[in-house]
């Protein structure tokens, strides 16, 4: 499978500025800092097409990105880069205007086809359960991923990425795709996801 171009579209602060070429859509949800901008860059193999930054919070907008492959979704689609959640610091007049935009984005827009839920491998943190939950309450298809794998040695992620699919209370089914994005280590099975996404609703 080959990336034929991964174009930055924008920034959205509300729901009127989202696309209207009604282009399937995969979102990218989790707590400030997990790793979403850089996972993002990884697996479209970018640089920096979407911003990382060391300081939580980074990412305050909706980012739509339309990429095109010879993949999945051969039309187009486009990877959203949600803000993260759950950073004390972001000023509640900030959160107050995004925490809508997201939980409308994600019970009520129609192009969206799946949502790959990030949580640190290093184990489910405060209220990533309640999260959980509230993702699943939407009857959206979600995929677990377990980032920065990098930080951990093998022996460590399997223990730990067991501990994660028991507390999640994960059906043996679902699988978690353990993700790093300065080894790369999870890019396949990302693109599967994607790949059973857009099958799953045909
Ligand atoms: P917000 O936009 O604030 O919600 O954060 P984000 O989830 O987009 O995180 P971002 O990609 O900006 O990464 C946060 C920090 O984690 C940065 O310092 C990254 O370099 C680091 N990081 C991200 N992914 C990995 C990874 O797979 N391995 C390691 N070791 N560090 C990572
Ligand atoms: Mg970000």
């Amino acid at each position: 499978m080959k990336i034929l171009s991964v174009e930055f579209i924008r920034s959205c602060y509300d729901s009127e500025q989202f696309p209207r070429d009604r282009l399937p859509e995969v979102a990218f949800v989790g707590r400030s800092n997990v790793g979403k901008s850089s996972l993002i860059n990884s697996f479209l193999h970018r640089k920096q097409v979407a911003k990382v930054s060391r300081t939580p919070g980074k990412t305050q907008a909706i980012n739509f990105f339309r990429v095109k492959t010879t993949g999945p979704f051969p039309g187009g689609f486009y990877v959203v880069d949600l803000p993260g959640y759950g950073y004390a610091k972001v000023p509640k007049s900030v959160r107050a205007q995004w925490e809508p935009l997201i939980e409308s984005y994600l019970t009520k827009r129609s192009e969206l086809r799946g949502v790959l839920w990030l949580l640190d491998a290093r184990g489910v943190m405060g209220n990533d359960l309640h999260t959980f939950e509230w993702l699943n309450s939407t009857g959206r298809r979600i995929v677990v991923v377990a980032t920065k794998v990098d930080k951990l040695s093998r022996g460590e992620w399997n223990r730990s990425l067991r501990t994660v699919r028991e507390s999640l209370g994960l059906p043996q089914a679902q699988g978690v795709i353990p993700y790093s994005s300065v080894t790369h280590e999870g890019r396949e099975a990302l693109w599967r996801a994607i790949r059973e996404m857009e099958r799953g609703h045909r």
